[in-house]
């Protein structure tokens, strides 16, 4: 298994590229089961999840290639089935639930089980898909869906989902009637996923709201589309170089889906100027302790949590860090403990209390943005640290070894 070494202590300077989101391209991805043919998608990164994303679409018949265009063709698909060994490793191939109803009308997806950050059920798609007439069975440790006729309804999100808003505005695409959605997610991928919907032929009004309407037509066909940039990279980025007291240019970013993680960071003591879709981030002084609390786009997002903390574990008093979206996303507490933060947990609320330096220390990555923050508290700990499991790491963070040692960080990964 693959570690990362990292020498702390090296003030981070120069620009970083911004790759394109993870999270919206998988969506994506799924998307291509609607509309039979050739599909193309610009600004892909290549990651561990775009990659078992592309394994599932095989498993079910679709081909791909991949450049940093990832082009798609689902014109021959013959298998209407998510295995437990791809949905196992990642949540996000749930995804494929709603773009096989719409299209087929009959679904197989493995169901999720355990996950590192939390519970993660997917109750509330299948909830919304049975209001649209499917019918839900549970075999063998197997959601299987089945439908005459997909009908449009009006659904009520009990909670905030981005992969259910996402699921069911692909269902109710190729549906009998208008879909309203109440309660959506209004996160910049689930308006980017209505985007390439809507070049595709569906009818699409209200995303980027919590109402989103779709109104049902009989076919889409395949188009093409731009990736939009990483929010949570570009903010994880904007952490390192405060954390690390230097100064970074991100370039492709767009800060306009960063507004509230700039917002905390502003008053954490980071001086941030952006210009068109680049964003310019130096620290002033000492890092000052805020309470940040994660909600729902446009609030501070659960994805920046971790990464917030480690920044907090330097900060100059003490901070209180919420996690309202999942439960147990708090794995990285005893890691970053390991590097000498002092942080005690409190049901979901975290009390960073801040330290005067961390000490490079052998740590373990536990979930993907868990894993960012082990990388951020290394960079800026005394000695050096080096970071196991690092594959969770490479799910989500295109090359980041490579776009780090760029910008003057003492970092290396180890094969094996
Ligand atoms: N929830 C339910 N039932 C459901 C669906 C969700 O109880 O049927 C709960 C979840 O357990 C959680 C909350 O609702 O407590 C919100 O979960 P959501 O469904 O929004 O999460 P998700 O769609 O599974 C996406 C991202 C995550 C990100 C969350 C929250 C993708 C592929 N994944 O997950 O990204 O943390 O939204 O913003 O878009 C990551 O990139 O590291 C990552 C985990």
């Amino acid at each position: 298994m693959d570690r990362l070494v990292i020498q702390g202590g090296s003030p981070l300077n120069g620009e970083v590229q911004i790759s394109g989101a993870k999270n919206c391209v998988l969506p994506l991805m799924a998307a291509t089961l609607i509309a039979s043919g050739r599909h193309s998608f610009s600004n892909v990164p290549h990651l561990r999840d775009i990659r078992t994303m592309q394994s599932l679409l095989a498993h079910m018949g679709a081909t791909s290639q991949h450049n940093h265009i990832l082009q798609i063709d689902s014109s021959d698909i013959h298998t209407l089935e998510a295995p437990y060994d791809l949905v196992k490793t990642m949540r996000a191939s749930v995804l494929v639930l709603g773009p096989m109803l719409a299209r087929y009308r009959r679904a197989r997806i493995s169901l999720p089980g355990g996950c590192a950050i939390g519970a993660r059920p997917i109750n509330l798609h299948l909830k919304a898909l049975e209001q649209m007439g499917v019918e839900i069975d549970l075999e063998h440790g197997y959601v299987v869906g089945r439908a005459k006729r997909l009908r449009g309804a009006v659904i009520t999100f009990e909670q905030v989902t981005v992969t259910g808003t996402e699921n069911i505005m692909m269902a109710a695409c190729l549906a009998d009637g208008v879909t309203v959605l109440k309660n959506s997610a209004r996160e910049p991928e689930v308006v980017a996923l209505a985007d390439y919907l809507k070049r595709m032929g569906a009818h699409i009004e209200g995303a980027g709201t919590d109402e989103i309407t779709v109104t049902g037509v009989h076919e889409l066909t395949p188009s093409s589309c731009e990736v939009i940039p990483d929010r949570i990279e570009a903010g994880t980025y904007l952490v390192a170089a405060g954390i690390t007291g230097g100064i970074l240019k991100l370039k492709g970013c767009r800060p306009d889906y960063l507004q509230a993680i700039i917002q905390k960071l502003s008053e954490a003591g980071l001086s941030i100027e952006s210009s068109g879709d680049s964003i310019e981030v130096r620290r002033k002084g000492k890092i000052r302790s805020v309470n940040i609390e994660t909600h729902p786009f446009p609030g501070f997002p659960t994805d920046m949590q971790a990464q917030f903390m480690a920044l907090m574990a330097l900060g100059s008093g003490v901070s209180l860090i919420k996690e309202s979206i999942f439960e147990n996303r708090f794995m990285h507490v005893l890691e970053l403990q390991r590097m000498g933060a002092d942080i005690d947990l409190d049901g979901r609320t975290a009390i960073v209390r801040g330290v005067r330096k961390l000490s490079g220390a052998p740590v373990m990555a536990t979930d993907l943005r868990a894993s960012a923050s082990l990388v951020l508290g290394a960079l800026a700990a005394e000695g050096v640290s080096e970071i196991t499991r690092i594959y969770h790491l490479d799910r989500g963070y295109e090359a980041i070894e490579k776009k780090l040692s760029a910008v003057g960080a003492k970092i290396e990964r180890v094969r094996g």
